[in-house]
This record gives structure tokens, C-alpha cells and sequence, in this order.
């Protein structure tokens, strides 16, 4: 068995065998491989019987198609119309200029990769915004910046 079928096989004892165990899937990989390959999306496909187009139809529509590596805390700004209305621009002004990069870029330095994705379903508190697995949400551009610089600290006591 190769790693990726471990991995997905694993994914799917913890999380089940429906069709809501697609995202918390994919989501497992992502956590592990930083992307989601081909491979990965067949054996999937395979684990939970449903069709090879609705995982990469899942996956696409949350932008966790990576085909690219990503850093190492991939953040993805919620884009949809209630993240929208609630200030989505401000957010992703203040993200790019704290990491000095642009949408779909990574940083120099390999640890952050600034994507925009669909609803993640915290309408209520928008704007909402993911890193890695985790949800920050009622974000402010002062807010974002004060994640980023965690971030960042987090490294430095890890290295
Ligand atoms: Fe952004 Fe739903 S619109 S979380």
C-alpha cells in the first residue's frame, strides 16, 4: 500500500465513509501533504464510492486543490457575499501587506500562502478566514495582523 492509500484510509476510518466525511478528508490530507494530488483524489474517490469529478469538484470549490506546494500555514480569506459585505478587501489588504505578498503567493521563506476561498459556513461571525484548520473569524484588519505576528512568533520559539 502506498503512503497516500495509508492516508486516506486512515482518514476515512477516523472520519467515516459518507459523503460528509469528503471535506474533513480532504482537510486530513491538506494537514499532512500541504496538497491534494491526483493520486490522493483517486484513493478517495475509491474509500468513500463516489465518483473521482466529485472529489475534484469538492476540492475546487474550496480552493483546496493545491497543485502547488503551499507554505507551511496556508490562510484562506473567505470570499463569498457575507465575508464580502463585511469587509473581505480590508482583510486581505492588511494579510498581503503584513506578509508582503498577493493572493495566491507564498511567502520568500515558505511559511504562508495567501489564497481566497468559497463559504466556510461562519457566515454569522464574517469575515472569516482559515489557517491550515483553523477558524478565525469577526476578523479586523488590526485583528489579522495580530494572528499573523502569532504566527510568525510561533516559528521562532519552534526553530
Ligand atoms: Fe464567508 Fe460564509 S460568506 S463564511
Amino acid at each position: 500500500m502506498t503512503e497516500v492509500q495509508t492516508l486516506v484510509k486512515d482518514l476515512a476510518n477516523k472520519h467515516g465513509r459518507k459523503r460528509e466525511s469528503l471535506i474533513p478528508i480532504l482537510q486530513g490530507i491538506i494537514q499532512k501533504d500541504r496538497f491534494i494530488s491526483e493520486h490522493a483524489m483517486i484513493e478517495i474517490a475509491r474509500e468513500l464510492d463516489i465518483s473521482s469529478a466529485e472529489v475534484f469538484g469538492t476540492a475546487t470549490f474550496y480552493s483546496f486543490l493545491d497543485t502547488d506546494t503551499r507554505g507551511k500555514y496556508v490562510i484562506r480569506v473567505c470570499k463569498t457575499i457575507t465575508c464580502s459585505m463585511k469587509g473581505k478587501n480590508q482583510i486581505l489588504l492588511s494579510l498581503e501587506d503584513g506578509l508582503k505578498v498577493k493572493v495566491g503567493d507564498t511567502t520568500p521563506d515558505k511559511k504562508f500562502t495567501l489564497l481566497e476561498t468559497n463559504c466556510l459556513g461562519w457566515c454569522h461571525k464574517a469575515p472569516a478566514m482559515l489557517i491550515n484548520d483553523d477558524v478565525y473569524t469577526e476578523l479586523t484588519p488590526e485583528s489579522v495582523r495580530q494572528i499573523i505576528e502569532e504566527y510568525k512568533k510561533r516559528d521562532i520559539r519552534v526553530e
